[in-house]
């Protein structure tokens, strides 16, 4: 089965960096998808305009963050309806940037899956430890919605940005949970179970040798193309 490969840009790419990003390694981006599966994740700002760039290639788009809210008199939020109008079918939700800088809690995580999971695009959940009483309510949620696919992303606090990996015995045991866990409470769906803090391409080899990681959450390192590359080959 071919890696899932998320680019999370942040807010490291600048509108004009994004679109250079797809307009010179388009091409090269294609080839890639042979191998696997890449959804790149631009700002709001240069979302429409990337997907229209990668619009005949098999590159998918993601948005990194949206509204809790449907519509309405919410300045400066995006709604999910937008984004799915925009071209995205992905979108992050519950990175711990966001729940750090901008005081996300679960709720208003759920109400995001369950407006995401309406507008057809797939949730990106992030998570960051493997307490139960803490994950229950978005298993819940995604329990809830009747779709096949289902992408979690185990996103430690300390590895972001950090340069530092956890210890592959610890990456085992929680990919391993995980694994049963989604097993038993998400039967028949079709879920990637995904790694992201400072991955980078001296450590993947690593990470790749954990078998029940089904793909990266690449930050900092996903802005280079070459880094990229080298990441997926
Ligand atoms: P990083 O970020 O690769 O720059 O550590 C990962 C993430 O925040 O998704």
């Amino acid at each position: 089965m071919k890696y899932l490969y998320i680019a999370n840009w942040k807010m490291n790419l600048s509108f004009n960096q994004s679109i250079n990003f797809c307009t010179q390694n388009g091409e090269a981006l294609q080839q890639l998808t042979q191998h696997a599966e890449i959804v790149v994740c631009p700002s709001f700002i240069a979302l429409k305009t990337v997907a229209d760039i990668v619009k005949n290639k098999s590159i998918m788009i993601g948005a990194q963050n949206c509204s809790e809210y449907p519509s309405g008199a919410y300045t400066g939020e995006v709604s999910a309806l937008s984004l799915a109008e925009a071209g995205a079918t992905y979108c992050i939700v519950g990175h711990s940037e966001r729940r750090i800088y901008y005081h996300e809690t679960t709720d208003i995580i759920i109400k995001k899956i369950n407006l995401l999971y309406h507008h057809n695009i797939v949730p990106i959940i992030c998570i960051e430890n493997t307490k139960e009483d803490l994950l229950q309510p978005i298993f819940d949620t995604i329990a809830q919605h009747n779709r096949n696919r289902v992408i979690i992303a185990y996103e430690p606090v300390g590895s972001i940005g950090t340069g530092i990996i956890p210890e592959q015995e610890h990456l085992t045991t929680v990919f391993e949970w995980l694994t049963q866990k989604t097993h038993s409470l998400l039967p028949k769906r079709h879920v990637q179970l995904l790694y992201g803090g400072s991955i980078n391409q001296n450590n993947i080899k690593e990470l790749k040798k954990i078998i029940n990681i089904n793909g990266f959450l690449i930050g900092g390192a996903s802005t280079s193309f070459e880094n990229l590359k080298n990441m997926i080959t």
